[in-house]
């Protein structure tokens, strides 16, 4: 099976992500629109139209009722799933760079970035529900000392938030009281990419050092390591039975001149998620990967492109070959 091209963005992709049960794909852009897919056949089910600035993150609550987006218009806007609507907008200083609910759907962390005087910060946001009216109400600012935070996300149970930071460290924090619990400093260059597994006891992260590795989220002891040659801009984890990991990343160098050279870059790479060797290539994207998600039964994954494409390509023995590298 060919892989499926969602066609719904004319800039390039920032992030992408599916619901718990798989059934959607929501897409963000630096075109200021938030798409809606079906994942199985790249049908878009709908837009969200409001933000006026390059939308940087998306995230959807764990009952596909709710949608939430960050954007360098300063605002993270809250929508209603299937009707479009959007139900309110917080006003930030500074650009939102990411934002997840917490496992619960009853907070949000958003990361704002750092500008103009502006710290960047982790704030924590409390989803307050008056009838059919809701709000986002800050709660806790984190001000990371030392390195902003370019992601973050919430831990087993909400009990910590981990950010990873433009220095290529990780930090792990108490929602409640804002205190740091912990700091590591595995990698060199800024972190770009920090996501869950499902039940969220590890996390992996991407990094522009090229590397790409997994940690405990109760302890942050590093597990294990997957490395490159192009700076990373997304890693994705399989599900628990499976022993993969997807990368994607690439830089637009100017001085590559030979398609060959090019093409190399911009492939998603596999690796076995316990022997940390890559295992597979696949194809496709015309410039940087900007983000992987793999959906949640492991039968497909997606990635979002600088070249404004959204690719589905399902594990399907036709087309996905493993080379052997
Ligand atoms: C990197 O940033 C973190 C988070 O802000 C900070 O705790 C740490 O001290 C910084 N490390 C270095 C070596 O600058
Ligand atoms: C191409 O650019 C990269 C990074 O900018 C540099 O490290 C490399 O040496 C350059 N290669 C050539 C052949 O000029």
């Amino acid at each position: 099976m060919r892989p499926i091209l969602l066609q719904g963005h004319t800039r390039s992709l920032t992030q992408i992500k599916y619901n718990r049960e798989g059934d959607l794909l929501f897409s963000v852009s630096k075109d200021n629109v938030v798409n809606a897919w079906f994942s199985h056949n790249g049908e878009r089910l709908g837009t969200y139209n409001g933000h006026v600035g390059a939308i940087w993150t998306v995230d959807v609550d764990s009952t596909t009722t709710l949608l939430l987006t960050g954007s360098a218009d300063n605002t993270a806007r809250l929508w209603e799933v299937q009707t479009g609507k959007l139900l309110y907008t917080l006003e930030t200083k500074t650009a939102v760079k990411r934002v997840q609910f917490s496992e619960d759907d009853a907070l949000a962390l958003i990361v704002t970035e750092e500008r103009m005087g502006h710290p960047g910060t982790v704030t924590v946001l409390d989803i307050v529900k008056d009838g059919d009216k809701y709000t986002l109400e800050p709660i806790n600012v984190i001000i990371p000392e030392g390195s902003k935070a370019t992601v973050a996300g919430w831990g087993y149970l909400n009990k910590y938030i981990i950010s990873g930071h433009e220095n290529g460290s990780i930090s792990m924090w108490d929602p409640k009281t804002g205190e740091k619990l912990k700091s590591v400093h595995p990698h060199d260059e800024p972190i770009t990419d920090l996501q869950f597994s499902v039940d969220r006891t590890y996390f992996i992260t991407s990094s522009k050092d090229k590397s790409a590795k997994i940690f405990d989220a109760n302890t942050l002891n590093h597990l294990k390591s997957y490395t490159t040659d192009t700076p990373l801009n997304s890693a994705s984890l399989t599900p628990k039975f499976q022993e993969f990991v997807v990368l994607g990343g690439g830089q637009e160098a100017m001085n590559v001149t030979t398609t060959s050279q090019r093409a190399g870059k911009f492939e998603c790479r596999f690796y076995h998620k316990i022997f940390e060797e890559e295992v597979g290539r696949v194809k496709g994207h015309f410039g940087p990967i900007n983000t992987i998600a793999i959906h949640p039964d492991g039968k497909s994954f997606s990635s979002g492109g600088e070249d404004g494409y959204v690719r589905v390509h399902h594990f399907d023995e036709d087309y996905y070959k493993f080379k052997h590298v």
